[in-house]
């Protein structure tokens, strides 16, 4: 029974990262077209992306370039997801195929696709020993140094300020905790910290991640490897902003019943957590839902990517490990991760982790939103959740069925993600909506960076 919404728990009140409620009734002038109000109880989402974004998460899949002309392909990810990571086009021997020469083209169409879809997208990666250009793969010592690092500033010019994430290195421990040798483990231990400092400096506006697989389970020596290099980062200053677990359960392994404490730990050392490239043989019911459910008891477990969009794109497509068939039918796994995304997180004290960031109440709005460019429609926000660094508002528009909403957060905050609505971004701080067909009912996650006065709204309907 794809969809079914049935067992869904209302969600929403009972959770913030510091275990607070937060109650939303904000005071604010209101103006004959702008008001804004104490939220009500909503029905559950009906999208995976729709779904995080409650939580100021995201859901994400792998997009493949190739794919992007296949209707039946992008019209379920159009819809259900909120994060893009392209599968294949942003890789080295993508975007260097001869050195010193960049090849945009494909990584530039998933990204295009994703953002006129309002999806963000994470970059996908820059230093790895895998999916090298021919060349850098013959190249070792200095010469190869300093390739990586004119690749990584080249790579990540192209892209300044447009990506939420970058996988800035890809793999490099071995199962034993040990580093993995690599052409580039060959240039010297500090490989790893100098492409993190290359990456801040050629872009200080997104956030930079280590990524990797079978670091799921805590008990296991990869993931105290990797564990060990993210802390000496943090106690040494080398900038790292996030671990992402790729959470591949497929080829023989499953989810570990300790998932959760490997992201609450991770998260503790102050970095964001994600998994990056879910896919589970078979796609598992149980499975897929503890994995969400881990995801979601962990305040800084920012999102969940799945490693493409229905089993037939799946680079393991043999184990059928994703959410949609292949004739693009949700299947059951899709309604367990849907409901564990609505559930929300832990009734009682969630588990946020020392060191993560705590909660600052928002303050109410001091912005007066502006009256509305000249239609008969009113938007009307309301409080949603909240978290350390982030709150959620919702939007209802009334008066025309056919409406425009612009919004304007003040600098520095920044809107990091929306739900059911088509949206068009003329820059981070600006957003403007129009009804993708989901009603007059959406959404924003905004970005505080330290500002919590809410954005001001106009409203016209053509
Ligand atoms: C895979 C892609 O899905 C395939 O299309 C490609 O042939 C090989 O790479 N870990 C990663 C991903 O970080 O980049 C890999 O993607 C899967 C494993």
């Amino acid at each position: 029974m794809a969809g079914s919404s049935s067992d869904l728990r209302p969600r929403r009140w009972w959770r913030s990262s510091a275990g607070r409620v937060v109650a939303g009734v904000a005071t604010v002038a209101a103006t004959a077209a702008v008001l804004v109000t104490a939220p009500g109880a909503d029905a559950a989402a009906s999208t995976l992306g729709a779904a995080a974004a409650q939580s100021g998460r995201y859901f994400g899949t792998a997009i493949a370039a190739g794919r992007l002309s296949n209707s039946a392909y992008t019209t379920i990810a159009a819809r259900e997801f909120n994060m893009v990571t392209p599968e294949n086009e942003m890789k080295p021997d993508a975007t260097e195929p001869n050195q010193n020469q960049f090849n945009f083209s494909a990584g530039d169409q998933v990204y295009n696709w994703a953002i006129s879809h309002g999806s963000r997208v994470r970059g996908h990666t820059l230093a790895w020993h895998g999916q090298q250009p021919g060349w850098m793969q013959s190249m070792n010592g200095s010469a190869l140094r300093n390739a990586m690092i004119n690749h990584i500033q080249k790579v990540m010019a192209h892209y300044q300020g447009k990506l939420a994430y970058w996988d800035v290195v890809n793999e490099a421990y071995n199962e034993d905790g040990s580093r993995r040798q690599s052409n580039l483990q060959g240039t010297g231990n500090d490989w790893i910290e100098v492409a993190f400092r290359t990456a801040r400096a050629a872009d200080p506006s997104t956030k930079l991640c280590y990524n990797d697989y079978n670091i799921d389970n805590w008990n296991y020596a990869k993931t105290q490897g990797v564990y060990r290099m993210v802390q000496d980062f943090k106690s040494r200053g080398v900038p790292i902003d996030c671990v992402g677990l790729q959470a591949h359960f497929t080829g023989g392994s499953s989810v570990p019943s300790n998932l959760q404490t490997t992201i609450s730990s991770f998260a503790a050392l102050g970095v964001d957590v994600a998994l990056t490239e879910v896919d589970v043989t078979n796609s598992n019911t149980s499975q897929y839902s503890a994995l969400t459910q881990a995801c979601m008891n962990v305040a800084r477990c920012v999102g969940i990517t799945v490693w493409g969009v229905r089993d037939s794109d799946s680079w393991r497509s043999n184990e059928s490990p994703l959410l949609f068939d292949g004739n693009g039918n949700k299947k059951a796994a899709y309604n367990s991760v849907l409901n564990a995304l609505n559930a929300g997180g832990p009734t009682t004290t969630p588990t946020t982790p020392t060191g993560s960031t705590t909660s600052t109440t928002p303050t109410d709005p001091t912005t007066t939103p502006t009256t509305p460019g000249g239609g008969n429609c009113t938007a009307t926000l309301s409080a949603g959740q909240s978290w350390g660094d982030r709150y959620n508002l919702n939007v209802s528009v009334s008066g025309s069925s056919s409406w425009t909403v612009t919004m304007n957060v003040p600098s520095p905050e920044r809107i990091s993600s929306t739900w059911n609505i088509n949206a068009t971004w003329p820059s981070s701080q600006v957003l403007i909506a129009k009804p993708n067909g989901s009603g007059n009912n959406w959404g924003v996650t905004i970005m505080t960076n330290g500002n919590w006065n809410w954005p001001s709204v106009s409203c016209s309907s053509s």
